[in-house]
């Protein structure tokens, strides 16, 4: 397909009152720049973001996840006009479509911009912008239509006369251009505004001046474009996000006892008939199979796979593990680096100790199928208990243990018979 995208993200942030770039910022533990840059993955060929702000994390941050995305420099950080400009060295023979997004809303989905950009080839349009209504429209860019309702301009809320700040429908700051048509707008923007920038939404004008097709694209789901400016919006931003993937999950067969206390990220797929109990908090990419039940109070950190008829209980913590099916982790627990057979049963508050703060290394825990722990047992990793094999409560497994075998550490049991009654007496 011919379509490049470029994802704004050179600003400031100021109002997150933050050391980290705003786009660096996370939900579930994923920035607000890796879901846009998520929800790109498939619908365009190549993604330029353009970084000024903190431009050395941000780079650093896109070279490490984003293989299919290429940083651009924008310094100094002169409007959102001239940060699209920054491509145009780059795209100087490119013959197609280039989306543009802001690396602040991370709420926007594939399936939305798939449908804006089919909308956009559809009516052979050379510029569309995507436009959506807010009842309070504070501080957007306002559409501004001719008496026959089509596009006229958007007018910055700083820069907007009392009847055009009554207007509701707002600019989303999503765009898509057909590239050759709109480049040269970017060498004659102005930033004779309020703000003395070069603002992106000029081209709207530029693009009517210059007798090209120009389209608004109305967003019904308003939340999508939700932008992140502050912490309060970041909160709001993680509840939206929330809502929609327990209804999703629920939608499909998923029980969820309480979804006002229950936090899952979407990037967790969940099994049917599975039940979530109250207070669990889930985040990064997880897969959760069928007929489990995680909670009350459960806490998978990302790289978590559950296989069927798992248990996770409460006060368990789960991260980077495969636990396969029938197999129990019912409570205080915390299972990190490992890999659990079948029917595994793991005794409350057993540790799997995989950090060595020494070395900095993490090691991996391997139970295989029908391993029975004892609770409160250490496992310290690297360390593999063979299939079968049973740990007595209060060990501290520092050795391989072999199949279908007791491993234990205790010290005998003392009894001070009397002891109580004497130091009373
Ligand atoms: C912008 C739009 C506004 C729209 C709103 C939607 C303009 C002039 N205004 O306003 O019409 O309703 O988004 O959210 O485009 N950025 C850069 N370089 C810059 C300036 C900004 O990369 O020099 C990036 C920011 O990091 C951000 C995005 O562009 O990701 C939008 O900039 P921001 O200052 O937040 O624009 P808004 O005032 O929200
Ligand atoms: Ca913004």
């Amino acid at each position: 397909m011919n379509l490049k995208s470029v994802i704004l993200a050179a600003g400031k942030g100021t109002r997150m009152k933050s050391n980290l770039p705003k786009v660096l910022h996370e939900i579930y533990g994923k920035t607000l720049l890796g879901y846009v840059l998520d929800s790109v993955k498939n619908i365009a060929d190549e993604n330029f973001v353009i970084v000024g702000h903190h431009a050395e994390e941000v780079e650093k941050f896109v070279k490490e996840n984003y293989t299919n995305a290429k940083t651009v420099l924008q310094s100094p950080q002169l409007g959102t006009g001239h940060a699209v400009s920054m491509v145009c060295p780059s795209l100087e023979n490119y013959d197609g479509q280039v989306l543009i997004l802001c690396g602040d809303t991370p709420l926007i989905t594939a399936e939305t911009l798939e449908k804006f950009v089919s909308f956009h080839n559809s009516v052979k349009s050379d510029l569309t912008v995507m436009s959506t209504l807010f009842a309070d429209p504070t501080n957007y860019g306002r559409i501004i239509r001719e008496q026959n309702g089509t596009l006229k301009c958007i007018v910055e809320e700083k820069d907007a006369t009392p009847e055009q700040k009554a207007v509701k429908e707002v600019n989303a700051g999503i765009y898509c251009l057909n590239w050759n048509k709109i480049k040269t707008a970017f060498s004659q923007l102005t930033s004779n505004n309020a703000q003395g920038e070069y603002y992106l939404t000029d081209i709207i004008e530029w693009g009517k001046k210059n007798s090209l097709n120009v389209n608004a694209y109305i967003l019904e789901d308003n939340r999508e474009i939700f932008g992140i400016n502050s912490r309060a919006n970041l909160a709001q931003a993680t509840e939206y996000m929330t809502e929609k993937v327990l209804n999703k999950l629920m939608t499909e067969g998923v029980t969820v006892v309480d979804p006002k206390s229950t936090w899952i990220s979407p990037d967790t797929e969940i099994g049917q008939d599975t039940v979530i109990y109250p207070s669990t908090y889930i985040e990064g990419k997880n897969k959760i199979g069928s007929n489990c039940k995680i909670g009350p109070c459960a806490h998978l950190r990302g790289g978590v796979t559950v296989d069927d008829n798992v248990k996770i209980g409460n006060f368990v913590e789960v991260k980077k593990a495969h636990i396969k099916s029938n197999t129990n982790v019912g409570h205080l627990s915390y299972i990190g680096d490992s890999e659990l057979g079948e029917h595994v049963n793991i005794g409350a508050g057993t540790i799997t100790a995989n950090y060595d703060p020494i070395s900095k290394t993490k090691s991996k825990t391997v139970l295989k199928d029908h391993v029975k722990i004892g609770s409160n047992t250490v496992l310290v990793a690297p360390v593999e208990v063979d299939e079968g094999a049973n740990i007595g409560a209060g060990t501290v497994v520092t050795k391989n243990i072999p199949a279908w075998s007791l491993g234990i550490t205790r010290s005998p049991l003392k009894i001070l018979t009397d002891w109580v009654k004497k130091k009373l007496d």
